[in-house]
């Protein structure tokens, strides 16, 4: 099976053979000649009694090797003579792929996807206690598949019962994220290009979905012009699509998208294509009938202003929580401003000290009204890998680094506030990457501001 992305465009950006050779090098160097990384394949998964979810490989199997079967395991031995990536997959099955598609096969898996060795994975429990002899340390993924963590078990348990032979097991298993997700954190040139293709399409999506709404269509309507844009560049849902009108975008993760969308609602749509794996994550929110109302109009200009702030703050050398504490102050001093919290903003953006004999910690007042944090890392993964905090401190922003800033408020009735500014949900979400003099918004193809927002809706209702 072939990793190369064909569009309609025909323009849409690769990762190359030689860069995934790059990212295995880069990751055996790191590990060093004691060490051995064992990276699994995602599974089929069933849906309903023989239906399968659609396939999707693991991000950090397919960030090293490309090869998008499942069933399959990589295997990199630093410094081994007889090859360091050694790939273990389903064998050809003429039979077998008349009905489940064309595989790569041993012979693909060297000739396509530059394996040094290639097994049938069926040889896998066989050959993998010789290939762990005299390396101290194993890293693998661990605590995600219980088959695969009896399986690596197995084979030291294996070396263990050739101690008198003199064999010594790997004495230590360590997490794959150590040092991959590490390396996954900071993305290439190639990467970044795979990231804006995703953005814009996506940006394109939302752009539609905006220019069509009209009071009356269903929420999945809505939903089917973002999915259609996504299809029509080859690409998947990134994840779910949160398509909520009314008080259904007051629920942080609605996915339901069946009501009806009235005039006179807000509709938050969170929704974005992945282009080979790399993820976009966009909020956009307004009005369904093309028009803020007046609490409307205050309150999304506020989480505009709270996300032009982050944004201001995601550049190199400020860190993790910058972005975040800039929001919190812009939307807390707003919400003081506008009567919905009481009380001084320098006391009202932290968390109360925790009290000594108290279970659960008093939250911040402002919670009730944002209660998710500013953003996440983006990458082959939505949520993408990478620690926040380093040795105890919010990590530093690097280029390279790509995080998603979305602010956000919600007002539901259980909120003890004036009933005008009730069902009000807004989000605006956009990706950023950090660059050597600032950051870049790769999200920047579809409006937020709202003068932006009513004239693409009124002059597409015209
Ligand atoms: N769409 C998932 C998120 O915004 O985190
Ligand atoms: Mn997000
Ligand atoms: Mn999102």
């Amino acid at each position: 099976m072939s990793t190369t992305v064909s569009s309609a465009s025909g323009h849409a950006p690769v990762i190359s053979p030689a860069e995934r050779r790059q990212r295995r090098a880069r990751l055996m160097s790191a590990l060093g000649e004691r060490a051995v990384a064992v990276v699994r394949a995602s599974g089929h998964r069933i849906r309903n009694r023989d239906a399968e979810y659609a396939f999707r490989q693991d991000s950090d199997f397919l960030y090293l090797t490309g090869f998008n079967e499942a069933d399959a395991v990589a295997v990199l031995l630093p410094g081994r003579p007889e090859g360091e990536f050694v790939l273990f997959c389903l064998d050809k099955n003429p039979a077998m792929e008349r009905w489940t598609g064309i595989r790569a096969g041993v012979e693909g898996a060297q000739a396509q996807y530059g394996a040094d060795q290639a097994f049938p994975v069926s040889e896998l429990d066989r050959r993998m206690p010789e290939l762990l002899k005299g390396r101290d340390e194993v890293h693998c993924h661990l605590g995600i598949s219980p088959e695969h963590d009896r399986q690596v078990i197995g084979w030291l348990n294996t070396l263990r019962q050739q101690a008198r032979s003199g064999v010594n097991p790997p004495s230590r298993l360590v997490l794959l994220e150590r040092l991959l997700h590490e390396q996954r954190l900071i993305k290439s040139e190639a990467e970044i290009a795979m990231m804006q293709h995703a953005a814009t399409t996506s940006a394109r999506a939302h752009t539609r979905a905006m220019a069509s709404c009209r009071p009356g269509q269903l929420e999945y309507e809505i939903e089917a012009v973002l999915l259609g844009e996504f299809r029509c560049d080859g690409m998947e849902p990134a994840y779910t699509s949160i398509v909520g009108g009314g008080e259904n975008a007051c629920i942080l993760h609605y996915v339901t998208n069946r009501s009806v969308l009235k005039a006179g609602e807000l509709l938050l749509i969170d929704a974005a294509g992945e282009h080979d794996g790399y993820a976009s994550d966009i909020t956009r929110t307004f009005p369904v009938n093309g028009r803020f109302s007046p609490e409307q109009r205050v309150l999304y200009q506020l989480v505009l202003d709270a996300q032009k702030a982050a944004i201001a703050a995601a550049i190199p050398g400020n860190h993790w929580n910058q972005p975040h504490e800039a929001a919190v102050r812009v939307l807390v001093s707003g919400l003081v401003a506008l009567g919905l919290l009481q009380g001084e903003v320098d006391e009202l953006v932290r968390d109360p000290e925790p009290v000594a004999g108290e279970d659960k910690p008093q939250e911040a007042a402002y919670r009730q009204f944002y209660m998710h944090r500013t953003g996440h890392w983006l990458g082959l993964d939505v949520h993408d890998v990478g620690d926040y905090k380093v040795n105890g401190a919010w990590r530093t922003l690097e280029p390279g680094m790509v995080l998603t800033v979305e602010p956000g408020l919600y007002v539901s009735p259980a909120d003890n506030v004036d009933p005008r500014w009730w069902n009000i949900g807004i989000r605006i979400e956009d990706d950023v990457l950090i660059t050597a003099d600032g950051n870049r918004v790769l999200t920047a193809g579809v409006v937020k501001e709202i003068a932006a927002i009513e004239a693409l809706m009124q002059a597409d209702a015209a």
